[in-house]
């Protein structure tokens, strides 16, 4: 006879796995989605190549497009700083990127790409601060962006290109006039995670959920509020209070997927390794970044 008995472990352990995959889950991200006003913020997401914004960011992107709050959606803008001219596809890639953020759900007119020869696609190379800041410029102002998301000092790929992005953008708040009505834009950064866990795949956002309800129970928890840090930073959640987390489930995956696709010229075999393990397909958790002199 078939034993049923035998079964009920590893049923429920297919079962609770299959649970933490299906959803999406998310963490303070009003930090992201809200003004300082508590109003819907306007968001531009500064990137150095089309692709970026399927490789590294969807997870963040389609938590904040899902968020209705009184009928109003934060405002996503993206800027993307090259056309990723390296192979000489810079006019293919720069359609690419149009059709992988219709997927994503950037509408057009809130969508640029700049291709300038300062601020070409280039794995030697990193951009100047001052470039950055006067590209931007316009942009920020014109939209009224009250929050930018970019990389962070290590770029995720260690890109110097990548690494160029917070520093111009860091650059340009400091160089905004003040203006007594809005406080100054926010700069937050996608936190590179180490090596070891950047290529767990679907284990990234099991984990991730598990590490992101543990907190939230300790912390809950009446003797467990003060140790609540402690505890998150033990199951690998950076532990600055209000850490933004997005989770993307399932679905989220396959629209990534889906929007990756839309790179055709991208898509060599080390890219669906990179899309079938990454963290980035699955997870984002950001920081505001404080430049380090
Ligand atoms: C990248 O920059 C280096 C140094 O400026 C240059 O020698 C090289 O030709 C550039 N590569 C491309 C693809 O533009």
């Amino acid at each position: 006879m078939f034993d049923l008995a035998r079964l009920w472990l590893p049923l429920l352990v297919l079962s609770l796995i299959w649970s933490l995959l299906s959803g999406s889950a998310e963490n303070d991200l009003d930090v992201l989605a809200r003004t300082s006003a508590d109003e819907p913020a306007n968001i531009l997401l500064l990137t150095a190549h089309p692709d970026d914004e399927c490789m590294f960011f969807a997870p963040t992107i389609l938590a904040l497009l899902e968020r209705t709050d009184a009928r109003r959606y934060p405002k996503l803008h993206s800027l993307c700083l090259s056309v990723g001219n390296a192979e000489g596809l810079g006019e293919v890639r720069r359609h690419e990127l149009a059709r992988s953020l219709d997927v994503l759900g950037i509408e057009d007119g809130r969508r640029w790409v700049v291709d300038r020869p300062d601020l070409q696609d280039n794995f030697t190379v990193e951009w100047h601060p001052q470039v950055i800041s006067d590209v931007l410029r316009p942009y920020v102002l014109e939209h009224d962006i009250d929050i930018i998301l970019t990389f962070d000092g290590h770029g995720v790929s260690s890109h110097p290109n990548h690494i160029s992005l917070p520093k111009g953008a860091a650059h340009l708040l400091n160089t905004l006039p003040l203006a007594s009505t809005k406080p100054r834009p926010r700069l937050f950064s996608l936190i590179t995670v180490p090596l070891h866990e950047k290529y767990l795949g679907p284990i990234a956002p099991v984990s991730t959920k598990l590490a992101l309800s543990i907190a939230r129970l300790w912390r809950w928890h009446p003797r467990g509020a003060k140790n609540a840090d402690a505890e998150a930073a033990t199951v690998g959640i950076a532990t600055e209070t209000r850490v933004p987390v997005a989770v993307s489930g399932w679905e989220g995956y396959a629209r990534a997927l889906r929007a990756m696709m839309q790179h055709r010229s991208q898509l060599v075999w080390f890219r669906w390794l990179y899309v079938s393990f990454s963290r980035y397909m699955w997870v984002n958790e950001w920081v505001e970044y404080v430049e380090v002199e």
